[in-house]
């Protein structure tokens, strides 16, 4: 589908300091949005700056702190946006982090630490700007869910829960918002090489003794391998920006073609095949 380009339309990134989040800001920018940047840790902003500078957009991004499970800073950034620019074209929906672990062991403090930043914190943004959008009559908000949005793996559960909650509540938010000009896209990369797996999931780790040790051993050298193995992240975030400017973007972008191709592999088969096939892709690792 044509692109246009968006002259002076403007987009808000959230978790742009680095891997997709900062890739997409640079290609935004290169399209003709002015980016607003929302980095959780300023101190964190020099490598998106650099990737700007490199790119030659650097006058099109603008920085702003923003931690998405800080209400204030949520509430703040919109204001200072609408204060400032007086519009927002498009939202993406990206800072996320990735905690694995098997259930029964993970502690209650990871399970909300990661449904509040992938889910809650993603929640607080979209109801913040929503009045905007709906103001100006216009909007679109780009959901960066995962295949983990969909499928279930062994060892994903906080990291999947997250992002089914983020599937199931753009779903609603689609058809909630639509009459009021507002378009939601969801976006769901399988591995790619960005740094979220060295953040937390590949030390994942289970209690003394445990039954599912086994398990993890496979857990990590399948993880390890799908990020080893995994795609360029600017196929992603030029994927995001040419949904950000065309017409009629469809509901669902996933990536890459291994990622549709086992999205659509569940959608057909019987729900226990699919366990089992998914089984034996873990005891081969
Ligand atoms: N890489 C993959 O294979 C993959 C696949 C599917 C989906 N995704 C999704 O893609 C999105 C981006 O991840 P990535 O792979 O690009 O990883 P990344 O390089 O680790 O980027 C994540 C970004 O989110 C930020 N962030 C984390 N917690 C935040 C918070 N509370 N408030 C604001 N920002 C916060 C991080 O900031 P800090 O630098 O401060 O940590 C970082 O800028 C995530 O939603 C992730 O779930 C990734």
């Amino acid at each position: 589908m044509m692109e246009t380009l968006k002259e002076g339309a403007v987009a808000l990134v959230t978790g742009s300091s680095s891997g997709f989040g900062m890739l997409t800001c640079v290609e935004l920018a290169l399209r003709g949005f002015v980016v607003i940047a929302g980095i959780r840790r300023m101190e964190t902003q020099a490598k998106l700056m650099e990737a700007a500078e490199q790119a030659g957009v650097s006058s099109r991004i603008h920085t702003t702190q923003l931690d998405v499970t800080n209400d204030a800073e949520v509430q703040q950034a919109a204001v200072y946006i609408w204060n400032r620019y007086g519009r927002l074209d498009v939202l993406i929906n990206n800072a996320g982090t990735a905690y694995g672990g098997f259930i029964e062991e993970v502690p209650a403090e990871v399970w909300e630490e990661q449904m509040n930043t992938n889910f809650h914190g993603m929640v607080h943004v979209t109801q913040a700007v929503l009045p905007l959008m709906r103001k100006q009559g216009k909007g679109r908000i780009i959901q960066v869910s995962s295949i983990s949005g969909r499928i279930g793996f062994p060892g994903y559960g906080p990291y999947a829960s997250s992002k089914f909650a983020v599937e199931g509540f753009s779903e609603c938010l689609a058809l909630e918002v639509k009459s009021f000009g507002i378009d939601v896209v969801m976006v769901e990369p399988g591995a790619y090489g960005t740094p979220i797996w060295d953040k937390g999931f590949t030390q994942m780790s289970t209690t003394p003794g445990s039954p599912y040790q086994r398990m993890l051993d496979k857990v990590l050298a399948f993880s390890r391998k799908s990020a080893q193995q995994g795609g360029n992240p600017e196929e992603v975030a030029r994927l995001v920006a040419h949904i950000a400017c065309i017409k009629r973007p469809s509901f669902r972008y996933a990536l890459p073609r291994s990622t549709r191709l086992t999205i659509g592999a569940k959608a057909l088969m019987p729900a226990r095949l699919f366990q089992r096939i998914l089984a034996s892709v873990l005891e081969r690792s």
